[in-house]
């Protein structure tokens, strides 16, 4: 496995939806600038709510639109005043004359497809084809009750988008990194086996008891018997771990969002349904959250200082093997936008892996 940011390899999958921000980071008439899997955006929020994705590179000089204002309506660029509507379309070039002959609305700038969901705005990076005509949804939040209370935690990480996502999905580091007092301790690791089974476009850790050793369970205290944990990995960069109990239910969502070549997001965002019985769960589920999630972020900023001297990595073993699921699922995934035809998915049916952890 190569992770140098140079490779094709670690560059982000192109052709899917990707969070780009918090949808409460952007209200109504205002605008962000965000960069996406490379490309600079300027995020808009126009006065009916409705959101927008611009390249944020002005097509008169490039100047980055995010420097301009923008009214609710139209952003105008900061450089010569030139404005352009929410599609993208140059609606006034104010320097020019009445009878220029210059017709300012055949210059646009290229706007992407963008959308609120859970939380989130999402932002269509579109593969060499372009965006397709039946463009789906952006990918709900799969929960499993009308009624549930989420809470959003992002947190930068200083990765490339593979190594990121192989952070993500790697049993092996819970005892080392995730050690706490609240959490579980190096002193419980044990011997453990999960089974796996290919889903279209990821795989998945099927359906098992929660194990004892990781008090988080616990700590959801879920009433309504045993906890059964399911662990989904998805195409291009979503984790989903199900904690269900009954009808009471936990489940989060982590992402690792691309930014730059070596900059990423870890995007974490849990609903539930349970923990009726604890007050001020959302603050202590965020300060939970915060906390596990920092362990990453320094974790990982850390594993940057080697990986600037651009070492030969490992994938040893039954630990590292779902991260070796990532690596081909994502080669066979690029292999069908090259050359079309069928997936080849490395796994051909379930597979069971064993690790102390
Ligand atoms: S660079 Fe934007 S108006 Fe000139
Ligand atoms: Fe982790």
């Amino acid at each position: 496995m190569n992770t140098s940011s140079n490779e094709p390899q670690s560059q982000p999958l192109t052709g899917f939806w990707y969070a780009a921000l918090l949808s409460s980071d952007v209200r109504a008439g205002q605008m962000k600038a965000q960069t996406l899997a490379g490309l600079p955006l300027v995020i808009c929020r126009d006065r009916q709510g409705r959101v927008a994705a611009l390249r944020d590179i002005c097509p008169h000089r490039a100047m980055p639109l995010s420097f301009g204002c923008f009214d609710g309506e139209r952003i105008e660029c900061s450089y010569h005043g030139w404005q352009f509507d929410t599609t993208g379309r140059c609606r006034d070039i104010p320097a020019l004359v009445a009878d220029s002959g210059v017709q300012p609305e055949k210059i646009g700038v290229t706007t992407y497809p963008a959308r609120d969901r859970d939380g989130y705005v999402w932002v269509y990076v579109p593969d060499k084809q372009g965006v397709p005509a039946g463009l789906p949804d952006p990918p709900a939040l799969p929960v499993l009750s009308k009624s549930y209370r989420t809470l959003h935690i992002s947190v930068p990480l200083t990765s490339t988008i593979d190594n990121g996502l192989v952070g993500l999905i790697d049993p092996a580091h819970g005892p080392f990194v995730h050690r706490s007092p609240w959490w579980r301790s190096r002193a419980t690791i044990r011997e453990k086996s999960k089974t796996y089974e290919p889903l279209p476009l990821g795989f998945r850790m099927i359906s098992h008891p929660a194990s004892s050793n990781s008090s988080v369970y616990k700590l959801v205290g879920l009433s309504g018997g045993a906890p059964t944990v399911t662990i989904d990995f998805l195409l291009p960069n979503i984790r989903i771990e199900t904690i269900q109990s009954g009808s009471q239910w936990f489940l989060s969502r982590t992402m690792i969002t691309p930014i730059s070549d070596t900059e990423c997001r870890m995007d974490f965002c849990a609903a539930w349904d349970c923990l009726r019985w604890l007050p001020f769960s959302k603050t202590l589920l965020r300060l939970f959250g915060r906390a596990f999630l920092n362990q990453d972020t320094t974790v990982m900023g850390r594993q940057a200082i080697g990986l600037r001297h651009d070492p030969p990595l490992m994938l040893v073993g039954d630990p590292d093997a779902p991260a070796k699921w990532y690596v081909k699922l994502k080669a066979a995934y690029l292999a069908v936008q090259q050359h079309g035809g069928a997936l080849d998915h490395p796994l051909k049916g379930p597979v069971t892996l064993r690790w102390r952890t």
